[in-house]
Order: structure tokens, then C-alpha cells, then sequence
């Protein structure tokens, strides 16, 4: 009997659900969008239900396409995995039901006057719980989200006064909701989710009591943390009882679906924004050139398994800007064929913060965006290879912009080692699966090397080494130059 492994993967602008078989390769897939919310520039918001629909959605639609195929049951569907975006904070009441707020979205920056205030408050500035939780204090993690909840909206205050308050990120609120919400729900979440909050210990995996105290919040309103796989709970899909079995941020699930098993390997995934992880191996690893330390991943009872993380807000958003605001594509993919229409970028240097720029060689915009990426990829590889002992040889990516050859050429030769993708690039999605997989006895370590092995594509560095480092450094001046005019 063949046995198959779901994954919901609830991402920044999408959710999805797909159904993988032991190979790793996908049986059944259904994706939908979900709005987002700009209610003042710098503020962005889903609104949770919409989240939680969305993936009921996609559940809904994905088992129906994977049961069109007569000889698949229901029963063959042994676990579910479940990864989604990070650090977006959800507040709900735990007697409704009720979000208290819209989610604050992980690269939502209202909270820049709280974070200015928070580190002139305290003489140690941004790094000062760095050693324990990995991250600085940012409008990026949960925690300062949190604090801006309680502080503005006296719906999620009462509820902390009143003990009644419950709060997490995305793989919580949907776990409390489809295991019953106010009828019993588990508030859970793993150690990955857990790790991009600011309130985690790195080295006990537990809640700060220090970092609570700091930020005013009570530990009671916090989920019970798991490891990334184990058997957490059975939801019931049709007549079934599936158990849900892992958990794991996007970019930890990234990093197990590309099988960054061992110390020294990483990946990047490019989506929304773009994110690479180097795994660090079992001991948290503290970077001298401001990398983020972060879990990536914790099997079972397995000890936890740590990463260094460079993190880019702006890739894939980047291009959808091309498409929604200058409109000089119609979809994202049409990036690979515009930008390919030009051997360089002409001069143009895209650092994110662009407008009013009506050149009308387009095909350099195009390229620009491409190569902004690239380049901020290369600045990240540098600093991890400083912090480490062994350069990095070779790069595993994925994600939405992968699909553009020419942007994964490009990344090669600013990198100048080669990049390695896999056929199969829903690597997000199939790391939750073999979190889960792993739990339920489908796979074991040692057979993983089967999935998702077949064919790669591996772009070489094609330029010199020395037309890479002009290019970089014109970058760099551009990143300078827009400095100084936002300054
Ligand atoms: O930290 C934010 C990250 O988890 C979002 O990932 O893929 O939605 O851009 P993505």
C-alpha cells in the first residue's frame, strides 16, 4: 500500500496544500491567495480567519483532486506537516474564539518608534538579549508585535489583564482552530516558530522569564512548545482521523526539505523575501557579523539543530511591484524573458526603495530586480563565510524566483560557486512533510536520500571573477547612495 504525506504550507502571500508520495514527488496541489491589508504605509496585515479559510480551502480541494485518482484513499494519507510564514502574531480570545486584531505580518515596520524606544530605554542597545534568543530587538520578531497589541488595542490588553488572552504565530492559530478552538484546541507550536519570536531561550527551548518580564508579557497566554515532529494531534478530514505530526517555520521547513542535514550546508530560498540558513549543527552558533541564530529544526526527541540566518525582506515582492505598481510585466514569471533581453543592467541598480523612475529600457528594471536579490545573496554568503571555518562550496535554492534560469545564472556568477536546484522545488512544503513523515514512521534519515533525488539543474559561475566584483561594488555604492537619500 502506497503511503502518502500532506503538507499545509501557509505562506506571506499564498496558502497552500499539498499531498507528496514516499518519493517526494507531488501527488495533488491546491493554491489560493488571501488579501493583505495596507491600512497605513508600513502596516500589513491578514486577517486570521481569512488565513484559516484559506487553508480549509486548499485542504478541501487538494483531497478531492488527490481522490480522483480511484486507487487513492483517504486511509493512504498517513500524516500532515504543516509550515507557514514566520513571526506574523496573531491575538484571539480563547472564550470566542475571536481574533482581537488583524495578524501583524512578519515585515509589518509600525513597530519603529516602539523598537527606537525599547533599545535607547536599556543602555545595551538591540543585541541585548542576542546570547539568549538569537535575534535583536526588531520590528521583524513577534515579541515587539505582541507588545504593540497589548499597548494599542484595548481589546488584546483586557484579554492579557484578564487571563483570557491567547496569541501565536500562524502554525498556532491554525492547529488551536482545526483541533477545536474554544472546544478544546491545542495551543502549540514548534521550536522553529518558537525561536522567531524573541521570547525563546535557544539553549533551554523554553520560554524567557527574562525576555517575558522585559516586554511586559505573561507566559500564560504563550503556546506549549514541541518539537518540529512528533504526533501532536489527529484532525478529522472527511471520514479520517489524520494525525498532524510537524511543524516548521518556512525557512526551517526549506532547509529540511533541501536536506541541509549537516553542519556546513545551507540553502536560500527566494520568496516573498528571501532567506538563507546555515546549519550550525547542535550547539547555537553567534555570529560576528549580524546573522541571526535561529533552531532549525528539532526531530522528536533528537537533540535541536541549530542555523545562522541572513534574512531579505524584499525578493519576490520585488517583482510582484514590477507587475502591480510599474506594470511592465504582466505576470512574475515574464521577469526570466524581459530581463534576458539585456546582457547587463545598463547602469540600473534596483535597492528596493525605488520611484518615480520612468526610464524606458525596461529590460534593465527587469534585470536590476533580479540582480538586487542576487547581490544581497552574495553580501549574506560573505558574512556566514566569515563567521565560519569552511566557505560555502555550493548554494541549494528554491522558491518562486528559482524558476527564472537566467536569475539563478545571475546568482551563480555574483556568487561564483555553483547553484544547485532541485527538480522538484516545493521544498518548503516537502520539509514539513518529512518533519511529519519522519514522526509517523514513513520515512527514516537514512532514507531520505531517495526523495525528491531526481535531476537537478547546477548553474556555474560563467563570468570572471573580476566582472563579479565590479558589479558587486557598484551595488554596494548604489546601496550607499540610497542611504544617504533616505537619511
Ligand atoms: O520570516 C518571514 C518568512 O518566514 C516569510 O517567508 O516565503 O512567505 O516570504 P515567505
Amino acid at each position: 500500500m502506497p503511503s502518502y504525506i500532506g503538507a499545509i504550507d501557509q505562506g506571506t502571500s499564498s496558502s497552500r496544500f499539498l499531498i507528496f508520495d514516499e518519493n517526494g514527488k507531488i501527488v495533488a496541489l491546491h493554491q489560493i491567495g488571501f488579501p493583505q491589508y495596507y491600512p497605513h504605509p508600513g502596516w500589513i496585515e491578514h486577517n486570521p480567519n481569512e488565513l484559516l479559510d484559506s487553508v480549509s480551502e486548499c485542504v478541501d480541494k487538494c483531497i478531492t483532486k488527490f481522490l480522483n485518482d480511484k486507487t487513492c484513499s483517504i486511509k493512504d494519507i498517513k500524516a500532515i506537516g504543516i509550515t507557514n510564514q514566520r513571526e506574523t502574531f496573531i491575538a484571539w480570545d480563547k472564550n470566542t474564539g475571536k481574533p482581537l486584531h488583524n495578524a501583524i505580518v512578519w515585515s509589518d515596520t509600525r513597530t519603529l518608534d516602539l523598537v527606537h524606544h525599547l533599545t535607547e530605554q536599556i543602555n545595551h542597545g538591540a543585541d541585548i538579549f542576542k546570547k539568549s534568543c538569537g535575534l535583536p530587538i526588531s520590528t521583524y520578531f513577534s515579541a515587539v508585535k505582541l507588545l504593540w497589541m497589548i499597548n494599542n488595542v484595548p481589546a488584546v490588553r483586557d484579554a492579557h489583564n484578564n487571563d483570557t488572552l491567547l496569541v501565536g504565530t500562524v502554525d498556532t492559530w491554525l492547529i488551536w482552530n482545526l483541533t477545536g478552538g474554544i472546544n478544546g484546541g491545542l495551543h502549540i507550536t514548534d521550536v522553529t516558530n518558537a525561536s522567531r519570536t524573541m521570547f525563546m531561550d535557544l539553549n533551554t527551548l523554553e520560554w524567557s522569564q527574562t525576555i517575558l518580564d522585559f516586554f511586559n508579557v505573561k507566559k500564560n497566554c504563550l503556546p506549549r512548545i514541541c518539537s518540529s515532529s512528533e504526533v501532536y494531534c489527529h484532525i478529522k478530514i472527511r471520514d479520517s482521523e489524520i494525525p498532524i505530526a510537524g511543524i516548521l517555520g518556512d525557512q526551517q521547513a526549506a532547509l529540511v526539505g533541501q536536506k541541509c542535514f549537516k553542519s556546513g550546508e545551507a540553502k536560500n530560498t527566494y520568496g516573498t523575501g528571501c532567506f538563507m540558513l546555515f546549519n550550525t549543527g547542535t550547539t547555537p552558533f553567534f555570529s560576528k557579523s549580524g546573522l541571526l541564530t535561529t533552531v532549525g529544526y528539532k526531530f522528536g526527541n533528537n537533540p535541536p539543530v541549530y542555523a545562522l540566518e541572513g534574512s531579505i525582506a524584499v525578493a519576490g515582492s520585488a517583482i510582484q511591484w514590477l507587475r502591480n505598481n510599474l506594470g511592465i510585466i504582466k505576470e512574475s514569471k515574464d521577469i526570466n524573458d524581459l530581463a534576458a533581453l539585456t546582457p547587463d543592467v545598463g547602469g540600473v541598480y534596483f535597492v528596493t526603495a525605488f520611484s518615480g523612475l520612468y526610464a524606458p529600457y525596461w529590460q534593465h528594471i527587469a534585470r536590476a530586480t533580479l540582480e538586487a536579490t542576487c547581490f544581497q545573496t552574495r553580501a549574506i554568503l560573505e558574512a556566514m563565510n566569515s563567521d565560519s571555518d569552511y566557505p560555502l562550496t555550493y548554494l541549494k535554492v528554491d522558491g518562486g524566483m528559482t524558476a527564472s534560469d537566467l536569475c539563478m545564472q545571475i546568482q551563480a556568477d555574483i556568487l561564483g560557486i555553483d547553484v544547485d536546484r532541485p527538480a522538484m522545488r516545493e521544498t518548503t512544503a516537502l520539509g514539513a512533510a518529512i518533519a511529519a513523515g519522519l514522526a509517523v514512521g514513513v520515512w527514516k534519515l537514512s532514507d531520505l536520500d531517495k526523495v525528491n533525488s531526481d535531476g537537478k539543474d547546477v548553474f556555474k559561475p560563467q563570468v570572471s571573477r573580476e566582472n563579479a566584483a565590479q558589479r558587486y561594488q557598484l551595488w554596494q555604492k548604489a546601496v550607499e547612495r540610497s542611504f544617504g537619500a533616505l537619511n
